[in-house]
């Protein structure tokens, strides 16, 4: 199949792509470098030994993404680019909506005019809100989102499900993502956010790394194990398998709504604690307040994914941790 990726130089982008060339598909990224770098394309062809074909602008662009569908015999799209950092979010709302639902739009419109009838969208679990049961199924309620990030999700699974009942021929995929962390087992790719992270396993490479000296448990007094927000962390690599069946498997029309997580919930502490066990490193961590808009535990019913894909989750939080500090080996290397 041709596949597009948009934001394929991304953290998940970059491994989807590495994913869908080793299972004998053709990319083609559109990226505009506002949240990555042009070296990932050269680690993606050191990997797989193959080049995706690559045009840098933003997907907002509708003349030249059209440009895109008109040169390329598209059959899929995974739409992955948007902007993601919550906190900025809040910060830049009309940025966010405007960036990330104008994009989504200008996608579904090609997709329509080209005939490219398969999307597979790269959502969140966010759009579940606070749980009110857990294991989440799909069939779950959706939530309050708590910020603006996490209301583009929502709106964008709305936009996408709305186009795919007025072209009944199209499938439309939502692949809900718990959390994403780890990096490829090569450590030619990962998350290296610039600045200081929001998420949990980045902010840790950083204080392994030295960059960043402590921590901060963001509450040790939720209703968990040990007080600590419990998520259902996804080994990247994983995730983007999923993708690949996802593009393969759900062809026919319709909407496709999937979780992609493992089933497992860990606690901060304990995250913390296997990167230190596999990793022999020791972070420095200190206890915090709540974190505003946090929940304290979320992970998923992954039975579905099972099902419809065959796909389960291979690696676990050892494989995730050791894969993050590999990682950000090689990046301390390259900048020493
Ligand atoms: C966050 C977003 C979610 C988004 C996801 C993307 C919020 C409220 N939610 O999920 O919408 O889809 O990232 O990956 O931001 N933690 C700390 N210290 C830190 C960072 C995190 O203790 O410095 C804790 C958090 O309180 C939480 C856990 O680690 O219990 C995971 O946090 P994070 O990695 O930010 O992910 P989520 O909050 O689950």
């Amino acid at each position: 199949m041709n596949v597009l990726v948009t934001g394929g130089a991304g953290y998940i982008g970059s491994h989807i792509c590495v994913e869908l060339i080793e299972a004998g598909h053709n990319v083609v990224v559109i990226d505009d470098f506002s949240n990555s770098k042009p070296e990932v394309l050269d680690n993606i062809k050191k990997i797989t030994g193959k080049e995706v074909k690559f045009y840098e602008f933003n997907v907002l662009d509708e003349a030249k993404t059209e440009q895109v569908f008109i040169e390329n015999k598209l059959d899929s799209v995974i739409h992955c680019a948007a902007f993601k950092a919550v906190g900025e979010s809040v910060q830049k709302p009309i940025e966010y909506y405007t960036n990330n639902l104008m994009s989504t739009l200008v996608v579904a419109k090609m997709m329509k005019k080209y005939g490219v009838n398969n999307i597979v969208f790269s959502s969140s679990a966010t759009v579940y809100g606070d749980p009110e049961v857990v294991p989440l199924t799909e069939d779950c309620k959706l939530g309050e989102t708590t910020n603006p990030y996490g209301s583009t999700k929502a709106m964008m699974e709305r936009i996408l499900t709305d186009v795919q009942h007025a072209c009944p021929q199209m499938s439309v995929t939502l692949l809900r993502y718990f959390n994403p962390i780890g990096a490829h087992e090569s450590g030619l790719l990962g998350e290296d956010p610039k600045g200081i992270p929001n998420n949990l396993m980045p902010y840790i490479m950083k204080v392994a790394t030295g960059e960043l000296e402590c921590l901060g448990i963001f509450g040790d007094d939720y209703d968990t194990p040990d007080g600590t927000g419990v998520r259902d962390y996804i080994h990247v690599v994983d995730l983007a398998k999923g993708h690949v069946l996802a593009i393969e498997k759900y062809a026919d029309p319709g909407v496709h709504i999937c979780n992609l997580g493992t089933g497992k919930g860990y606690s901060v502490l304990e995250i913390v604690h296997s990167f230190e066990r596999v990793n022999g490193i020791k972070i420095n961590y200190v206890i915090k307040p709540r974190r505003p808009g946090d929940i304290a535990i979320c992970y998923a019913d992954p039975s579905r994914a099972k099902r419809e894909l065959g796909w389960v989750a291979e690696k676990n939080i050892d494989d995730m941790c050791r894969d993050t500090w590999n990682f950000a080996k090689k990046q301390m290397e390259k900048k020493a």
